[in-house]
C-alpha cells in the first residue's frame, strides 16, 4: 500500500517515513527541499534498509502532482509539507497561505478525483491559542490564532472536515504539541537552518557554542518558577502516532465520513528552566542563559490530555524529556563531524 508523504524529507516526515517503512508500508516523498536537505533521503535508507520513492517538486505545482497519482497506487496521505516560522508567516502572509493552503487543496483535488481516501494533516496545538483549563483535551475550544501560520493550520483543518463530509472520506487531524528530539541513530534530526526560533534547537546550538546565550523569554509568567510552560514530545513517539492514526483510518470499513482529531504530547508540562535544566544534565553541557523580557504572541502554558489518543490509538508517548534530549545532542555531534 503506498502512501504519500509530503515534506517526507523534513523533522517530523523524516521520522514518520522511518516507522511507516517500518510497519511495513511503501511510501512516497513529495518534497521540495525548501527547509530540508537530500541526504536525509539516503540516511532514510540507511536507517530501514529501504529508499522510498522521491519526487523533488513543489507542490503547488498540481501538473506534476498529477503525474505522481498517475504513476503510483496512492492509498492515503500525510501532509507535513508546510511553511511553519510564525514570525515569518506574520511578514509573509500571503506567502503562507499560499504554500499552506494550495499545496493542501491540490493534493485534495486528486483525492476527491480518484476516490482516494486516509488523508492525516499535520496541525498544531497552536489552535487552542492560551486556553482557559489544563490540561487541554480535543474539545477545548478554538481560538483564532494570532499567526497567520496558526490560522493557515486552522483553516486546513476546516478545509478538511469540509472534504470528509462532502465526500465521505476518512480524515485525521493531529495536534501536535512542542516536538522535540533526533532518531537514536543520530542520523536524522531537526535541521537547523538559520537561527533556531524554537527552545530546543536554541539550546542545542547555545551548548555547542555555535550561540553565545540563551535567551529565556520571561520569568514572571504565573508559573512554578516564572517561565512559561510546554509539552515536549519526542518525534519519534510522535512517528508512531501517525502509523496508529493511519491503520485506524484504513482499518475503518465504513462508507461514512470519518473525522479523527487527536492531540498529540505527553500530557506533562515542562517550564523553560526545566528544558535547561534536563538539557545540561543528560548531556553534562551547561547551557548559558539570560533572563529577557516575554516574547510577543507567546502564551503562559499548554499541555495536552492524551487520554484521547491513548484510548482510541492505543498510543502514548513512552521517552522522558531527558532521553529525548540526550537524542539532540547526539546529533549536534553528528552534524558536526558531517560538516568538518
Ligand atoms: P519541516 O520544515 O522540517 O518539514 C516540512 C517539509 O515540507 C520540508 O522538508 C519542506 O522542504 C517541505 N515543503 C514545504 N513546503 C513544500 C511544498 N510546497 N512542496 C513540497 N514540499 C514542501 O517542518 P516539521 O517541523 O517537520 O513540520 C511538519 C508539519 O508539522 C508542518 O505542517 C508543521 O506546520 C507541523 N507542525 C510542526 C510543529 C513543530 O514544532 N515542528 C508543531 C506543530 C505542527
Ligand atoms: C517554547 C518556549 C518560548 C526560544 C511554537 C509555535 C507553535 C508550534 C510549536 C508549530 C516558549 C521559550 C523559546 C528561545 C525561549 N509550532 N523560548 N527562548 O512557542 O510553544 O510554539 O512551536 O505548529 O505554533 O508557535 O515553541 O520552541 O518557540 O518556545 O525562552 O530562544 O520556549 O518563549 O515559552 P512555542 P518554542
Amino acid at each position: 500500500m503506498a502512501i504519500l508523504v509530503t515534506g517526507g524529507l523534513g523533522y517530523i516526515g523524516s521520522h514518520t517515513v522511518v516507522e511507516l517503512i517500518n510497519n511495513g508500508f511503501e511510501v512516497i516523498i513529495v518534497d521540495d527541499l525548501s527547509n530540508s536537505e537530500k541526504f536525509i533521503l539516503y540516511n532514510i535508507e540507511e536507517i530501514t534498509g529501504k529508499r522510498p520513492i522521491f519526487y523533488p517538486f513543489d507542490l503547488r505545482r498540481k501538473e506534476l502532482l498529477t503525474q505522481v497519482f498517475d504513476a503510483h497506487q496512492i492509498e492515503g496521505c500525510i501532509n507535513f509539507a508546510a511553511s511553519k516560522a510564525v514570525g515569518e508567516s506574520q511578514l509573509k502572509p500571503v506567502d503562507y497561505y499560499e504554500n499552506n493552503l494550495f499545496s493542501l487543496i491540490n493534493i485534495l483535488q486528486e483525492f476527491k478525483e480518484r476516490g482516494i481516501s486516509n488523508f492525516i494533516f499535520s496541525s498544531s496545538c497552536t489552535v487552542y491559542g492560551q486556553a482557559e483549563t489544563m490540561p487541554i483535551d480535543e474539545n477545548t475550544p478554538l481560538k483564532m490564532p494570532e499567526s497567520v501560520y496558526g490560522k493557515t493550520k486552522q483553516m486546513g483543518e476546516e478545509i478538511l472536515i469540509d472534504f470528509a463530509k462532502a465526500y465521505h472520506r476518512k480524515i485525521s487531524l493531529l495536534r501536535y504539541f512542542n516536538p522535540i528530539g533526533a532518531h537514536s541513530s543520530a542520523l536524522i534530526g531537526e535541521l537547523p537552518i538559520g537561527v533556531p526560533n524554537n527552545l530546543v534547537p536554541y539550546v542545542m546550538q547555545t551548548a555547542a557554542g555555535i550561540r553565545e546565550k540563551l535567551s529565556i523569554w520571561g520569568d514572571d509568567y504565573p508559573t512554578e518558577d516564572g517561565t512559561a510552560v510546554r509539552d515536549y514530545i519526542y518525534v519519534v513517539d510522535l512517528a508512531k502516532a501517525h502509523v496508529k492514526a493511519l491503520q485506524k483510518l484504513i482499518n475503518d470499513n465504513s462508507d461514512e465520513a470519518l473525522i479523527d482529531i487527536f492531540n498529540l504530547g505527553t500530557g506533562n508540562g515542562s517550564s523553560v528552566l526545566e528544558v535547561v535544566k534536563a538539557f545540561e544534565i543528560a548531556n553534562k553541557v551547561e547551557v548559558p542563559y539570560q533572563i529577557c523580557e516575554r516574547r510577543e504572541g507567546d502564551i503562559t502554558v499548554a499541555y495536552a490530555n492524551v487520554d484521547k489518543a491513548e484510548k482510541e490509538l492505543n498510543w502514548k508517548s513512552e521517552t522522558s524529556l531527558e532521553e529525548a534530549l540526550r537524542t539532540v545532542w547526539q546529533w549536534q555531534k553528528y552534524l558536526e563531524s558531517k560538516n568538518s
